[in-house]
């Protein structure tokens, strides 16, 4: 049997998991490959770390990018530069690429896949979203004869696995974030997870492969994780919903709608029962009708199996002296809808004077904005004061706006403490 030589950039969290995978299951990945893989060697930060993987370490790019026996390079470092030089040097070098790095797909993947083309080299990249669930290779492949019309997902394992332990377990945050980082769960700076940021690159990804249109990062809008109490926890229990940081991508008549922010969900749904590091992505197409992809989003060996997989198609695509699939599939240039026009109905939290009136003024400033309530609770507070939690009928962006700066302005207003958009059936 032939082989074939992978350069591994970065030896962490994924890159270790794919050492240990390939260990573990060489023989039957050489079968299915049908060449033997052997890593070469591993670009690291430090040389000197202690590290349980048996593979040769360098801190020099070159001994990867300019060796002829390596053909395939996996790049497993993270972040946008040097990883974006890098992937080009090795496509330019003739080596097939495959990556796990969402921030640098969801900003050059035009020039990425350009350059692959100009250069007749494979670029893959099923692990840069949902960890090891195949909703690339279903948007890539299974799904091009459908209209697409809305992907909607969980699709950051570390911020499930945050809420699900408040909600279950009434644990603190940073405990939790604390425990996703030691599980490898979390990016290198986990404020790219619990800010939404992680989960806005991984949806531009799948928007872009969705609508067969760009959809860049900044595309995105985004809210993350990071103001969410367990009060609101409580508060959504006691509304029947659960609350979800979700990823939502939808073809409309006005453009693109492409947002990442928490959302109550009724308990009921789909999503609400994705726990823990799970990541769910929910697609509906004009033909496929409703699909749902379900599966460990973060992790080492989750993450791994979605490289290797690449991998082993990288491998048997240059045995067979062809390319796999070409392009971003784009066929079109649609609009990014602008977000005052997207619409949800929303969770507010506040403190009012409890005096006659105040609800009816509350009320005046929502209607004001044609805004109507689908529930109310109100709470006695101390201090003369009564804490009320609102959920409204679906309405824009703008309206909600309109409506929330007449109760910020409002003389009996002691607080407002959070609003969160609610997600209905
Ligand atoms: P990680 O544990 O921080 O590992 C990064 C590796 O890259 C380390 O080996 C580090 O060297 C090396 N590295 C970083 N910057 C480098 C540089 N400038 N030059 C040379 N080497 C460098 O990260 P990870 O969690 O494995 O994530 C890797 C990639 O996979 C990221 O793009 C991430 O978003 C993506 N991803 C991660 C997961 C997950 O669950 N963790 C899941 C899906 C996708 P040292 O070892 O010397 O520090
Ligand atoms: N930090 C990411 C997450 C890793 O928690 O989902 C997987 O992309």
């Amino acid at each position: 049997m032939s082989s074939m030589n992978i350069g591994l950039l970065g030896l962490g969290t994924v890159g270790g998991g794919v050492a240990a995978v390939l260990a573990k299951n060489g023989a039957d990945i050489n079968r299915r490959a049908e060449c033997d893989i052997r890593v070469k060697a591993a670009l690291v930060l430090d040389e000197t770390k202690k590290r349980a993987e048996n593979v040769p370490v360098t801190t020099n790019p070159a001994d990867i990018l300019a060796d002829k026996d390596v053909q395939i390079v996996a790049e497993l470092m993270g972040g946008v530069e040097p990883a974006r030089s890098y992937v080009l040097e090795a496509l330019r070098s003739k080596k097939s690429v495959v990556t796990a790095n969402k921030d640098l797909l969801a900003l050059h993947a035009e020039e990425i896949f350009r350059v692959a083309a100009e250069n007749g080299q494979d670029i893959y990249f099923e692990g840069a979203v949902a960890g090891g669930i195949p909703i690339i290779a279903a948007m890539r492949a299974s799904f091009t004869a459908n209209d697409i019309t809305s992907v909607t997902g969980i699709i950051n394992g570390t911020t499930n696995y945050i809420l699900t332990a408040m909600t279950e377990q009434g644990r603190d945050f940073a405990a939790v974030l604390h425990e996703a980082q030691e599980l490898g769960y979390a990016e290198s700076d986990p404020a790219a997870d619990v800010e939404g940021l992680d989960a806005a690159r991984k949806l531009a990804i799948l928007a872009t492969l969705a609508f067969h249109t760009p959809v860049l990062f900044p595309d995105v809008y985004v809210e993350g994780i990071t103001g969410i109490t367990s009060a609101d926890i409580e508060y959504a229990r006691e509304l029947g919903r659960v609350i979800k940081l979700l990823a939502i991508a939808r073809k409309t008549e006005e453009g693109v709608e492409v947002r990442v922010h928490p959302a109550l969900l009724p308990e009921r749904h789909p999503l609400a029962t994705v726990r823990d590091v799970f990541n769910a992505v929910y697609v509906e197409g004009d033909a496929l009708g409703e699909s749902m992809f379900y599966g460990r989003g973060a992790g080492a060996l989750p993450t791994a199996s979605a490289v290797l997989s690449d991998v082993i198609q990288a491998a048997r695509n240059r045995n067979a002296g062809v390319q796999g699939r070409q392009g971003l599939g784009h066929d079109r240039r649609l609009p990014i809808k602008p977000v005052r026009d997207y619409r949800s109905s929303f969770y507010i939290r506040l403190k009012v004077k409890d005096e006659p009136r105040v609800f009816a003024s509350l009320a005046l400033f929502f209607a004001e904005a044609d805004i109507s309530f689908a529930s109310i609770i109100q709470k006695p507070r101390s201090g003369g004061n009564a804490e009320i939690a609102l959920v409204t009928h679906p309405c824009r962006e703008s309206q909600f706006e309109q409506a929330l700066s007449s109760v910020r302005a409002y003389s009996k207003l002691e607080k407002i403490y959070n609003t969160i958009r609610v997600l209905n059936d």
